[in-house]
């Protein structure tokens, strides 16, 4: 099959039509086959394999590949079963570094997928693999293992927000297993309010590639502080500290500004972030989508998502900032504002109108003005 899923990758990127690329393969399985290879080919960068197996649901439920490296290199376990592997990706990388795990999923296919990716990946014989629902009984006694991971799926029609609402619960779950360890990992939505998790331990929000991506909640024995935030793929990581003063201070833009990670704001460390750095940072903006902070100073710092140099600022109208962009020499802008899609192209047009040359402005939204900066 392997050689058929190439194929069909070739055909699909050389754009043929796929009633000729079905011509092509055993009957019986070219939807398989084509899907597969689809999900190859949008899978791009998340692993660094091109050859792995799963279906679309499976690649865009699976782990990236950055994000399961730094999670298996943190707990290190001897033994560990994922009980929601999904196509593996997660458990491969745990049983990396572990001596024995196990795989479980209800859904035959995808835990068929983990074997084959398990295989690709070099640990296929230090895996168990069990279909089965993790919840019953039947495949609760075939597991033991020191630590017991699940990155649950999430029903799209639910809100995402409570533990009972995803598949399996991490709340049966725990109730399931309790009896076996007391060293659990959850993977859980990042908006979910943290007091609606009722064990003691750890809240790890991980950003990759600056995008919130991941909100990991390990139990006591394996927590390391009460939350904390991980910069993928840097690797530099900042913990909660209740003993530091609170030096937050709020200020107009400055000089310079600094853009938050969403990690950092998600696990409430904006604090913690002030006292690591050399120099004195002010809160200038706090939103769903984007946290600011300013200064008269350029700091540097690995936790920064981005730094830039003030050029100026106008009115937040896109004609003030087209004459601002010309008068400067900037030649093209990107927006990092909220405004609804259908009105951010007419904006842009606007804002990009005449504009000639290679520097790039960043405007930002502040109050009724625009901050208009460059990166640095
Ligand atoms: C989000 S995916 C896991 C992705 C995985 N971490 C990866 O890196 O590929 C969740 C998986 O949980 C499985 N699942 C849901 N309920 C389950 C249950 N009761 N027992 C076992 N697996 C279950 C689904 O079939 C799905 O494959």
């Amino acid at each position: 099959m392997e050689e058929y899923i190439e194929l069909a990758v070739e055909m699909i990127k050389k754009g043929f039509d796929e009633r000729k690329i079905k011509a092509r393969l055993p009957r019986e399985n070219a939807d398989e086959i084509i899907e597969i290879a689809r999900a190859r080919i949008r899978a791009k960068d998340k692993f660094s394999r091109r050859d792995l197996w799963m279906d679309l649901e499976g690649l865009r439920y699976a782990t990236h590949e950055a994000v399961a490296e730094y999670r298996a290199k943190r707990v290190k376990p001897e033994s560990i079963a994922d009980v929601s592997c999904g196509i593996g990706i997660q458990l491969i990388f745990f049983a990396k570094y572990a001596e024995e795990a196990y795989a479980i999923d209800i859904d035959e296919r995808k835990l068929f997928y983990a074997m084959k990716n398990a295989e690709k990946y070099g640990v296929k014989e230090k895996i168990k693999f069990i279909h089965g629902d993790s919840l019953s009984e039947e495949v609760i006694k075939q597991v033991n293992a020191d630590v017991i991971f699940s990155d649950p799926a999430r029903p799209p029609e639910m809100p995402e927000r409570r533990l009972e609402d995803l598949l399996p619960s991490p709340l049966e779950i725990y109730e399931a297993y309790k009896h076996k360890t007391d060293a659990f990992i959850f993977d859980l939505p990042p908006q979910i309010r943290r007091e609606k998790v009722p064990w003691k331990g750890e809240f790890e929000y991980i950003d990759l590639y600056g995008q919130l991506n991941r909100l990991t909640f390990y139990f006591e024995p394996l927590a390391k502080a009460e939350r904390s935030a991980v910069l993928l793929p840097k690797g530099v990581r900042l913990e909660s500290n209740p003993d530091l003063e609170n030096i937050i201070e709020w200020s107009e833009p400055k000089e310079y500004l600094y853009e938050i990670p969403q990690s950092i704001d998600y696990a409430d460390l904006i604090n913690e972030l002030f006292h690591t750095v050399k120099g004195k940072l002010y809160m200038l903006l706090r939103e769903k989508r984007r946290v600011l902070a300013t200064s008269d100073d350029e700091i540097k710092s690995e936790y920064f998502k981005r730094a830039y140099v003030i050029t100026g600022i106008v009115k937040f109208h896109p004609l003030r900032i087209n004459e601002f962009l010309r008068r400067e020499g900037f030649g093209r802008a990107t927006l990092r504002i909220s405004i609804p899609d259908s009105e951010y192209w007419r904006f842009r047009r606007k804002v990009e109108n005449n504009l000639k040359g290679e520097r790039r402005a960043y405007i930002f939204q502040y109050k009724d003005k625009a901050i208009i900066a460059e990166p640095i």
